[in-house]
């Protein structure tokens, strides 16, 4: 989504905000925009489209005569993607320049007011709206005017503002959306997102909600949204430069998909000691195991392909009825939900809106909640009762592969110990599962080394066909969720899942020769179940590929040895955690095929803050 930049120091800000925006590109993004400022005036310039747009557009002048500037990258929600929709935003006089992350719910009643006062707009935006009140309020103090124009604002918003008045200073204000500072020898850094402050700073300042900041080159003043002071101290910033740069890959996809031996390995090290699986912070809810009744997994996206995992995963070990629901359904259905309910949240981000307001919502019905999160003090790190932090690191594609495996492990592990709580599985099976789960690492070396030569083959065949299916049943079912989510995300094919025996219920009417139809056999429980319906469409003129046990599908003949992204033997009930590697790299190789932006596919955004 839209990313803030901000930099007041001793230097040229102009390199530092690009530098920053350069960073948050990865994000997604519409246009962009930088203002300076200087005693006397703010100059803005902003452009649509990519980032070396506005690049060109900056002049040699512009890039000398300020160090104190602010910048942003837009996705376009109020207001289509024009340069005058794009950030900054000026105030009518030009006392004040601002750019803003999120929506300002109230925008429509604080226009018509301002416009009945005689200000004149020059966006369709919501955010023009701080701009106006900013400067309506401003008569010498930037704090006051500031206090002012946050009483006024509802709904969520991460900002920073410049004032003309005020050369020296930065304001940076945030309510549901995130923002970060840090100090290096260079100045005060400002952005949305941690991850572009990496190699700046060893030490970083994530505003909480409802507080604010006053920048300048040397620190920070921090105040509550009524301008009363208040102590923060500063955390660590675990972040590289490195994990931030593609190390020699041609995409951070493919930098991330190769990093996932490492970051399972993190996983499940971080999370097994001889044969007890431990979590920190977490033995008070697994002391009331017996008492948990439901358990809801929340999430969006391929997160929500995660919670449908767990929910076969947790069902199977625990006997705890279990459901898997897309968050952005959820926070608005009548579910029932109480304190037996156990409400899980599964977030990359920790930012997404949906995400976010479903956890609002488990919480005022009473649930336990519990958020498996990869950014450390992300908002739904902060606001779960309980919390889990997957060890993926940074992670920059906007397509998530080694996030979604850290977080597949981890709810493996959770039903694996919940299930030993609750005595409700054998000694010898719990042994065969965590050793299992313990050599996970090494079985995706073994993806990543005999794998991708099979993806490439297949994505020259399949690059340029119309549609794909994905079929699977039971554990492989979220996988054929989450494959065909990845090759549509970033080869922008038309790709639809279904359960394998849910396809001759209407969609097989699709299927005519040559349609390509992806079928996964890493569960050797329902293998031949869904080789019957492979069957089905073979029979219909479908080309099939296989993702499963190469030798097993040969031996019993179901399928053509040129078409099989080979995978270790999985144990059953994690069979998706294997079939969903072989996926991203066939995605991979297709986008990358059809030269697609593999790392920033048209429309999407990293994290999705705004409903
Ligand atoms: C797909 C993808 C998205 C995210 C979804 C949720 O590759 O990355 O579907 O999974 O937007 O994001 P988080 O996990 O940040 O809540």
């Amino acid at each position: 989504m839209c990313g803030i930049a901000g930099f007041i120091g001793k230097e040229m800000a102009v390199p530092y905000l690009i530098d920053c925006l350069e960073r948050l590109e990865y994000r997604g993004y519409d246009s962009s925009g930088i203002a300076l400022c200087k005693k006397g005036s703010i100059e803005v310039t902003k452009r649509k489209g990519k980032l070396a747009e506005l690049k060109k557009a900056i002049n040699v002048k512009e890039k000398k005569n300020s160090c104190c500037g602010i910048g942003h990258t837009r996705w376009a929600t109020h207001g289509s993607p024009t340069e005058k929709n794009a950030h900054p935003h000026m105030s009518e006089k030009g006392l004040f320049a601002i750019v803003h992350n999120g929506i300002i719910e109230n925008y429509a009643e604080l226009k018509n007011e301002l416009i009945s006062e005689g200000v004149t707009f020059s966006s369709q935006t919501d955010s023009e709206v701080i701009a106006q009140l900013f400067e309506k309020n401003y008569k010498d103090d930037f704090l006051i005017s500031a206090r002012k124009t946050l009483s006024r604002l509802e709904g969520a918003y991460a900002i920073a503002v410049i004032c003309r008045d005020f050369p020296d200073r930065i304001f940076c204000a945030r309510k549901g959306s995130p923002l970060v500072l840090c100090f290096g020898e260079k100045g005060g850094f400002i952005s949305s997102d941690v991850t572009s402050l990496a190699g700046q700073s060893n030490e970083i300042y994530r505003l909480d909600d409802g507080e604010c900041a006053l920048v300048s080159s040397e620190g920070a003043e921090f105040f509550f949204s009524d301008m009363v002071p208040k102590e923060k101290l500063p955390e660590k910033l675990n972040i590289s430069a490195e994990d931030a740069q593609k190390q020699g890959y041609e995409h951070f996809m493919l930098k991330e998909i190769f990093e996932q031996n490492q970051t399972a390995a993190r996983t499940v090290h971080g999370h097994i000691r001889g044969d007890d699986i431990f979590f920190e912070g977490l033995d008070s809810l697994f002391d009331i195991a017996s008492d948990i009744r439901r358990i809801a997994f929340i999430g969006c996206g391929s997160a929500y392909h995660v919670c449908l995992s767990a929910k076969y995963v947790t069902e199977r070990l625990t006997g705890i009825y279990c459901s898997a629901e897309i968050a952005s359904e959820w926070r608005y259905s009548d579910s029932p939900v109480d304190k037996s309910t156990l409400c899980v949240f599964i977030s990359q981000s920790g930012e997404t809106a949906d995400t976010l307001a479903a956890l609002v919502k488990a919480k005022a019905s009473g649930a336990l909640t519990l958020g498996i999160v990869n950014v450390p003090s992300s908002s739904l790190s902060v606001k779960s009762d309980f919390v889990i932090q997957t060890a993926a690191g940074a992670e920059i594609a906007v397509a998530t592969t080694k996030a979604y495996t850290a977080q597949l492990i981890t709810v493996y592990l959770i039903a694996l110990r919940l299930a030993k709580e609750k005595d409700c599985v054998d000694k010898e099976d719990y042994v065969r599962y965590t050793e299992f789960i313990r050599r996970i690492p090494d079985g995706i070396s073994e993806i990543l080394a005999c794998v991708p030569g099979q993806a490439q083959k297949i994505a020259e065949e399949i690059c340029n066909v119309s549609q794909i299916y994905f079929i699977g049943r039971n554990t492989d079912y979220p996988a054929a969720l989450e494959g065909a989510l990845k090759l549509k995300e970033v080869s922008y094919i038309p790709c639809e899942a279904y359960p394998s025996g849910e396809l001759k219920h209407g969609t097989i009417s699709l299927i005519e020769k040559g349609t390509y139809v992806v079928a996964l056999m890493g569960s050797s429980d329902v293998l031949a179940k869904t080789a019957g319906n492979v069957k089905e469409v073979k029979s219909r003129g479908a080309r099939v590929i296989f993702v499963g046990n190469a030798d097993r599908i040969r031996t019993d003949n179901y399928g053509n040895e040129d078409k099989i992204l080979s995978l270790p033997d999985s144990e059953n009930v994690f069979s998706a955690l294997y079939e969903s590697i072989a996926l991203q790299l066939l995605a991979y190789y297709v986008a990358k095929m059809r030269g697609c932006d593999i790392d920033k596919p048209r429309n999407l955004a990293k994290s999705v803050t705004v409903e």
